[in-house]
């Protein structure tokens, strides 16, 4: 995107395991003596963690939840601009590696065909957020909704707003994941999420080496 800096993202349904092989990338890359920033969607700089916080748990005061969907997708793309601004871009214009869980295609499977806005709306809307920040390497670890499910219910955490939605939403999210992935085939490299750790982190590895 700028300076001389890598910047790989992690992309999946809830459950997926993008933390574990973000870490394990991590660790990798480290090894060979390259600074790693590692980092998040929602909640990747002090602002982001306030808008987390809201986008993730709010709870109206009945208990219902009443963050409309285009409330959600505007306070995603809010945390996201401040992210890019203030710590994706200057990290790659350092020359450092940044890896991150989730960035804007989780919008558009989320936001576009999980709460069914226009995905391309939705797209434009991060891209007008970052001026137009593409990672170089994005990683989509692909599941089953309904192992997904299980895995989530093994972690026995209390589930957040979209965790907490029906089947046929995470198979919404599942298909649009598989077609941005099938639309930017030279950005993304996807795989089935429920191979052994070590299997995914080899293909990881050997997928970005060439790029460091
Ligand atoms: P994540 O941090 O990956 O979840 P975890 O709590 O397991 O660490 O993501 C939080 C949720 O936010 C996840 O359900 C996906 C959702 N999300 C969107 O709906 N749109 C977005 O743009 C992003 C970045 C996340």
């Amino acid at each position: 995107m700028t300076g001389s800096g890598l910047w790989v993202t992690f992309e999946g349904g809830d459950g997926s395991g993008k933390t574990t092989q973000a870490r394990l990338l991590q660790e990798w890359i480290e090894s060979t003596g390259r600074t790693v920033v590692r980092t998040r969607e929602p909640g990747g700089t002090e602002v982001g963690r306030t808008l987390r916080e809201l986008v993730l748990h709010h709870r109206a005061a009945d208990g219902t939840s009443d963050i409309g969907p285009r409330a959600e997708a505007l306070l995603f793309a809010a945390d996201r601009a401040h992210h890019v601004a203030s710590l994706v871009r200057p990290a790659l214009d350092r020359g450092e590696v940044v890896i991150q869980d989730r960035y804007l295609d989780s919008s558009v499977a989320y936001q576009g065909a999980g709460r069914v806005l226009d995905a391309r709306e939705v797209r434009e809307l991060s891209l007008w957020a970052t001026d137009g920040a593409l990672p170089d390497v994005t990683v989509l670890l692909d599941l089953d909704p309904s192992a997904a499910r299980a895995r989530l219910e093994a972690d026995d955490k209390p589930f957040d707003r979209l965790e907490a939605q029906k089947d046929e939403f995470h198979a919404r999210v599942r298909e649009a994941f598989l077609a941005l992935a099938a639309a930017e085939a030279d950005r993304f490299l996807v795989l089935d999420a429920t191979r052994p750790v070590d299997d995914l982190a080899a293909d990881i590895r050997a997928h970005v080496a060439p790029r460091l």
